[in-house]
């Protein structure tokens, strides 16, 4: 519309953070634009993306973070958690590193995030059923633990991706 600002009942910020090259960037790539990469270019800062949602008849404007997992950049990246209400902790079901680091990314959100900021657990690459090495229940008892929601995704083939943004956008609202 003419009027772009006010096209939104609610407007919600929202971050991916984790280890670089879970596809924290796919997985946005394809809830906004529907589309995949193969190629690894690793994210440089942050970036973002907006995708407005229809959550019980109200527009909601998601405006979505995307940080770089790459050490070097977490003290530009954890400036952003300020404000953000929503916050998914992205590992990769191939590379338990990923998945140890969790309690990492968790530390840096309560030293950096918002008190009362939803976190939200993705285990990513789902299709990969052969590489696995994280089970679903593993994943399933850390979020329990953590006392947060989770999904496991495939930004490949597209599972789980928009179901993430919904339950987290309902647990925001
Ligand atoms: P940084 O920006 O460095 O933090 O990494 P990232 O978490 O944004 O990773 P990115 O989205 O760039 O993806 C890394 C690699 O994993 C790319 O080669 C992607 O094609 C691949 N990838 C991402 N998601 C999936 C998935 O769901 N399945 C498969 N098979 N590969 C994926
Ligand atoms: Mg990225």
């Amino acid at each position: 519309s003419l009027d772009d600002m006010n096209d939104y009942d609610y407007l919600f910020k929202i971050l991916l953070i984790g280890d670089s090259g879970v596809g924290k960037s796919c997985v946005l790539l394809r809830f906004t634009d529907n589309e995949f990469r193969t190629t690894f270019l690793s994210t440089i800062g942050v970036d973002f993306k907006i995708r407005t949602i229809n959550l019980n008849g109200k527009q909601t404007k998601l405006q979505i973070w995307d940080t770089a997992g790459q050490e070097r950049f977490q003290t530009i990246t954890r400036n952003y958690y300020k404000g953000a209400q929503g916050i998914f902790l992205v590992y990769d079901v191939t590379e338990k590193k990923s998945f140890d680091n969790i309690g990492k990314w968790v530390d840096e959100v309560k030293n950096h995030g918002e008190k009362n900021v939803t976190m939200f657990l993705i285990g990513n690459k789902c299709d990969l059923v052969n590489e696995r090495v994280v089970s679903t229940e593993e994943g399933e008892m850390r979020a329990q633990e953590l006392k947060m929601s989770f999904l496991e995704t495939s930004a490949k083939d597209n599972t789980n991706i928009a179901e993430c943004f919904r339950v987290m956008a309902e647990e925001i609202e």
